[in-house]
């Protein structure tokens, strides 16, 4: 039913009609006053605006026709803020009115990455994910002429990026299956011209990925492995490991209703890296991508596996089953291996890898994990500034638990200890080449109450920070 696509309609260049918006912050309203019309200083004094965040009047003619806006922004300029405004806009106006006009922003005293925030801010705001309702071409869509002073191709991409993990993450199970996850993909390599490999099914015991294989075996949507590359060969090689496990049941270890609810997003690791793959091949970042998808569902089934099988890995390394609950570091470890095998110089997975990360950071900060304390620090920090607004938390590789994944039958145990998404952690490190830097992204993938510009449901969580690091790292 629905088809994966990049997100745009809130873009405009083709209509006649411009209207501009006018930013400024508290400390700066008094200079931009004195500039105004008095009608204008009259109706901002009847109404109170004084450039406080989030705080929008449209200034009319005497006729009522819209002349501008006047929009308050804290000095730092926060996404929301543009977000904020798109709301209020689409109230002020009708739906006719809104069908004609192109928005502007007008840069005044703002500096480019602030204003590309505010356009970001703006496209959030514009997603919808109504392709299960009817009805819907009677929604309000305020559009936004992209303004010279951005770089455009970075807003899209930002826009296209979060709104492409919406998608994927929202759409229900029945339509997102290991096989609609890899039209999702075919989508994808397609616009960036790129080619898809898929390893399916049987394949994946013949090419040895046999835990992708028994971690998705008893669903009648057979398991593959989804697998591209781009860029220059000569750049430094980065490798992208998204969880991509369609529905997660629990398996034999059945989870409860409650909890199960949501599982439509444990592909969210893979939205996760199809997102940022897109941020950074729109914007070309020099480097040579390689992104791997496990792509599964975990179901039930006679045939499905049972805790306490113990199971072989790519690596050799024999596994056994602590609770089928915990399929997602099982089908990662067999990707991750067969990642590390062409040594790229830096591996990242996504992953709605435990409800433990929850517990430890609740919904809106993702766990990161490094085999470098440094690096991952580093991110931490970064992600937290004005410039990023993703904050994602650092939280240990601590080796001494390593031992309470012990197995007394086989290599390791995929479960064991307090500490339960750490333990995660360190059962993924197993698959990792030591030589290799490695950053596991813990993520929810979901908003839980809604916000503005962030509808409840699929959402980014520690996308931005990555790609802020990567560009950092990479970048010219
Ligand atoms: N997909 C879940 C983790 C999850 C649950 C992420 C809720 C976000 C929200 C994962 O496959 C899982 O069920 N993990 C188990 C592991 C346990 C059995 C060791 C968990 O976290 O409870
Ligand atoms: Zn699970
Ligand atoms: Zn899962």
């Amino acid at each position: 039913m629905s088809k994966i696509t990049f997100f745009k309609p809130f873009i405009s260049d083709k209509r006649k009609q411009h209207l501009s918006i006018v930013f400024t912050n508290q400390d700066g309203f008094e200079a931009l006053s004195k500039k105004l019309d008095k009608h204008t200083q009259a109706l901002c004094l009847e109404r109170g605006f004084v450039g406080k965040s989030k705080q929008v009047i449209v200034v009319r003619d005497q006729n009522g026709n819209a002349q501008s806006v006047l929009a308050g922004v804290t000095k730092d300029v926060h996404y929301t803020e543009g977000s904020a405004l798109y709301k209020k806009l689409s109230r002020e106006f009708s739906k006719d009115m809104l069908d004609k006009i192109s928005f502007e922003f007008e840069i005044g005293a703002l500096k480019k990455d602030q204003l590309e925030r505010l356009h970001a801010g703006w496209g959030w705001a514009a997603y919808r994910f109504d392709v299960y309702k009817k009805d819907t071409d009677k929604k309000k869509v305020p559009a936004l002429l992209l303004s010279q002073d951005v770089d455009h191709k970075r807003v899209e991409a930002l826009v296209e990026s979060v709104c492409l993990i919406r998608d994927l993450v929202n759409t229900p199970a029945n339509d997102m299956g290991p096989d609609e996850l890899e039209d999702a993909a075919k989508m994808f390599t397609s616009h960036h011209n790129v080619s898809l490999k898929v390893i399916k099914d049987k394949a994946l015991l013949t090419k040895n990925f046999p835990m992708i294989f028994d971690v998705g075996r008893a669903s009648d949507r057979r398991p593959r492995l989804l697998d591209f590359t781009w860029g220059n060969a000569k750049h430094p090689k980065v490798t992208l490991v998204g969880k991509g496990v369609c529905f997660d049941t629990g398996g034999l270890d059945l989870k409860p209703s409650e909890y199960m609810i949501t599982m439509k997003k444990d592909m969210g690791g893979s939205a996760h890296v199809l997102g940022l793959a897109h941020m950074i091949i729109s914007l070309n970042l020099p480097v040579r991508l390689r992104v791997l998808i496990p792509a599964v569902e975990n179901s039930i089934d006679g045939n499905a596996y049972r805790p306490s099988d113990v199971l072989r890995s790519r690596k050799g390394i024999s596994v056994e089953v602590g609770n089928t609950d915990a399929e997602g570091r099982l089908v990662l470890a067999d990707a991750i291996t067969y990642a590390c095998e062409e040594k790229p110089e830096l591996l990242i997975d996504f992953a709605t890898l435990t409800g433990a990360a929850r517990v430890a950071l609740g919904h809106d900060l993702p766990a990161l994990f490094s085999n470098d304390g440094d690096m991952a620090y580093g991110i931490q920090k970064q992600s937290a500034t004005n410039e990023v607004q993703d904050a994602v938390w650092n939280l240990p590789l601590w080796k001494p638990y390593r031992e309470e994944l012990n197995s007394t039958i086989a290599d390791i145990n995929s479960t064991g200890g307090k500490a339960g998404a750490t333990a995660a952690a360190l059962f993924l490190q197993e698959f990792v080449a030591e030589d290799i830097e490695w950053i596991h992204m813990d993520v929810f993938a979901w908003e839980v109450n809604g916000r503005t510009g962030r509808p409840k449901g699929g959402a980014d969580t520690g996308m931005r920070a990555i790609f802020a690091f990567l560009e950092k790292r990479y970048g010219k």
